[in-house]
């Protein structure tokens, strides 16, 4: 395991935190494989409801490390699979909820990453920004067509095209993020939002991320898929669980299930 990324579970939260200050955690292979080991490894244990990626106080990441991006450059969807690539992959492909806590700096990656995650928190000091264009090089891991589905043609325009910096309201007000906290209390506020999405019920979390997840269909296909799957929950021992808390008025334990 790389020490530029430091990978903690407590509670039934994975908190994996890019740790490269000194370069303003600008991401390395490594770190990449890092990540990506504890995204895999997580999903495959039990006690891991929760996934949260962060940086340090005031610094997410200021993207790939340029030099490792001359010294080694990556082909995505070549069938290589590059470290960024095994990253992303895990991250895009995690059936348990991301959380990503942006404090500070969000360049490229950065803010790509954020369109795979599930939440997204960001202090009043994150500053978001994709500058392809002033690199010469193209957007990556779908955002070109994410970033205008979600965002809006104009709002990925201006991110993809001037790569404008967005401050944490921008990003608010176009849907890149969840919410903003103080910087002082990042951490601990989004570690709430973690231990809250930690405490429901699995089953219902992961759900509800595939639904989410699976690619657009006509109205009444998506009512008859829901419709099955919400037939199949309410026979399953989480959902007697919740039923029974409610009837001893207490809080439903979902520990036991995975
Ligand atoms: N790749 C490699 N090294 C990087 C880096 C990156 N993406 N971003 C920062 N660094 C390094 C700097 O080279 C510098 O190293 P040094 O101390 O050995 O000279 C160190 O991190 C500190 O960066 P510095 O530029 O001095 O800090 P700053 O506060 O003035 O500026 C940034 C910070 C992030 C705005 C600026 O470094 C920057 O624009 N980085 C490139 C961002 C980028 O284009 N990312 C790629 C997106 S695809």
């Amino acid at each position: 395991m790389s020490n530029l990324v430091s990978v903690e579970t407590s509670d039934g939260v994975r908190t994996i935190r890019w740790n490269r200050p000194e370069k303003k955690n600008a991401l390395l292979r490594e770190m990449y494989t890092a990540a990506a080991e504890a995204i895999e490894s997580g999903e495959a244990e039990k006690s891991v409801r929760v996934f949260v990626l962060g940086g340090q106080p005031g610094l997410f990441t200021a993207g790939n490390d340029l030099v490792d991006f001359m010294e080694a450059p990556p082909h995505i969807g070549s069938g290589d699979m590059p470290p960024v690539e095994r990253f992303m992959r895990a991250l895009m492909g995690a059936k348990k909820p991301v959380i990503a806590e942006v404090d500070g700096l969000a360049i490229g990656i950065g803010t790509t990453l954020l369109m795979h995650c599930d939440l997204a928190y960001a202090s009043e000091n994150a500053a978001f920004k994709t500058p392809f264009a002033d690199l010469a090089l193209a957007p990556e891991f779908a955002s070109s067509l994410l970033f205008p589905t979600r965002l809006g043609r104009a709002a990925a325009s201006d991110l993809l095209m001037l790569g404008s910096v967005w401050n944490a309201a921008r990003a608010l007000e176009a849907g890149l993020i969840t919410g903003i906290f103080p910087s002082a209390r990042l951490a601990n506020d989004v570690r709430e939002k973690a231990l809250a999405l930690a405490a429901k019920s699995p089953g219902a979390v992961r759900k509800a991320k595939e639904l989410m997840m699976t690619p657009d269909e006509p109205l009444d296909a998506r009512m008859a898929r829901e419709g099955g799957i919400f037939a199949e929950m309410l026979q399953s021992p989480e959902f007697s669980e919740a039923v029974t808390a409610f009837m001893e008025r207490r809080a439903p334990d979902f520990s036991k299930f995975g």
